[in-house]
């Protein structure tokens, strides 16, 4: 198997599939748009993507949304 990374370009097409609120779907690029539109706050987030509002009411998704605020992700 070949041990070399994945390309940008590859790691670029992961990061849109890469779901952050796995209860409704929402991926990467959704959380980001929202941020880049002026979200500050994982209510704001919630607000704008619907992120938190699934079965597990933001168990799994919120730290990623928080990693995602502070810039971490
Ligand atoms: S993963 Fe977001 S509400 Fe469950």
């Amino acid at each position: 198997m070949d041990d070399a990374p994945l390309s940008e370009k590859h790691a670029r097409i992961l990061r849109k599939y890469k779901p952050v609120c796995i209860c409704n779907g929402i991926k990467v690029p959704r959380v980001e748009e929202a941020i880049e539109n002026g979200a500050r706050s994982l209510e704001e987030v919630a607000r704008a993507t619907g992120c938190t509002t699934g079965s597990c009411h933001g168990e799994r998704c919120v730290p990623v949304i928080l990693e995602m605020l502070d810039g971490k992700r």
